[in-house]
């Protein structure tokens, strides 16, 4: 029986079971997995494993019906976390085994992942491992230094490689109209009281010692969830000032860009999921940060508005900004015992 590690970001490679059973080697790995991003960090998945075998759970106790009335968020979630387990069987040193939505009268039952054969994984796979535990998601303001067009290539090809795709927007006027269209979700965001009661039950004190939420260390000064929650909850008019910060901070990233994919369906957010870890996961290893702003995508007229505005046809999934930009601390996690479904 192998110690369990509290902190999964404590998690040290060298103590990857070698000699233990394929579950306890399975177990290990969640460690990984349970480091994904996920909306309001509310880490919406439950996992079952079974020998050489784990299913993922979407863990709709976990749900944002506010913000996320159809779980798409949180099926993109779990779809971060199933991609850094892949990333972490390969690394090492099996092959990953993925039936995507294998039950279809069971819609919870997102993916069952088996360890496969042998394997010797690519460099890529290991600098992707070795992104997992660096990766966070960064609200500040980034540097003006320009993403080299290499490295954005390598952001679409991995986006590709998932069944997704991103448009990274080049023209001033693109930039611009996103920007305001952010601006304007936070306006029609902030006034719906539902949307502050929801956000409000998330972000944390800094020094909470919950290991959900989004604590308030995490936000930029002076966003609206840096406030209170209470206060963020009953302040009606907090609205224009996040519009007017999120537009200029959005206009003022090197890299503004939507991830989507060509249908809509649960399939389709766990391969966006997927898609995303995957760049954020190489985007980290270039030393690029990248955080948020989906509130268009989550007001759904508006998800038509920039759905119109993209050059291809297809749903955007996550609006990104990216860019070069100070450190950032790591969010709370819960530890893999928890997040161990016991159905
Ligand atoms: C599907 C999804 C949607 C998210 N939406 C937002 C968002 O609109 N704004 C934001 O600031 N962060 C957003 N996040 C980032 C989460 O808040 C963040 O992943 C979580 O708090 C955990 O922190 P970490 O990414 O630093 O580990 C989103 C993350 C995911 C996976």
């Amino acid at each position: 029986m192998f110690e369990l590690i509290s902190n999964p970001w404590d998690v040290l490679e060298s103590e990857f079971p070698a000699m233990g059973t394929p579950a306890e080697q399975m177990r290990f790995l969640l460690n990984y997995a349970v480091l994904a991003p996920s909306g309001h960090n509310t880490q919406p998945w439950l996992f079952k494993i079974e020998d050489d075998t784990i299913e993922l759970y979407a863990d709709r106790a976990c749900a944002l019906p506010v913000v996320d009335p159809d779980d798409r968020e949180l099926t993109i979630s779990c779809g971060a976390a199933l991609l850094n387990l892949r990333i972490a069987l390969r690394h090492f040193g099996y092959r990953d085994v993925v039936q995507a939505l294998p039950e279809p009268d069971n819609p919870d039952l997102l993916a069952r992942i088996h360890m496969g054969d042998k394997i010797h994984a690519g460099e890529e796979e290991h600098v992707l491992f070795e992104a997992i535990r660096r990766r966070r998601t960064n609200r500040q303001a980034f540097e003006q230094r320009e993403v080299p067009a290499d490295i954005l290539a390598a952001l679409q090809k991995a986006a590709h490689a998932e069944g997704a795709w991103l448009i990274i927007l080049q023209t001033e006027d693109d930039r611009s109209a996103v920007a305001d269209l952010i601006a304007l979700g936070d306006r029609v965001q902030l006034r719906d009281k539902h949307f502050r009661r929801e956000l409000a039950a998330w972000v944390r004190p800094s020094r909470s010692q919950r290991s959900d939420g989004i604590p308030m260390y995490a936000l930029r000064f002076g966003d609206l969830m840096s406030y209170p929650g209470p206060l963020v909850e009953r302040t009606f008019e907090l609205g224009n000032g996040q519009a007017a910060r999120d537009r200029q901070i959005a206009r003022g990233s090197p890299v503004l860009a939507v991830l989507g994919t060509d249908v809509d369906t649960a399939y389709d957010w766990l391969a966006a999921g997927q898609a995303l870890e995957r760049m954020l996961l190489y985007a980290r290893s270039q030393g690029i940060w990248a955080s948020f702003l989906n509130q268009p995508i989550e007001v759904p007229d508006m998800r038509l508005t920039l759905q119109n505005m993209l050059e291809r046809a297809g749903f955007p999934q996550m609006l990104l900004r990216m860019g070069y930009g100070p450190e950032m601390p790591p969010t709370p996690r819960r530890s893999v015992r928890e997040v161990l479904s016991v159905i």
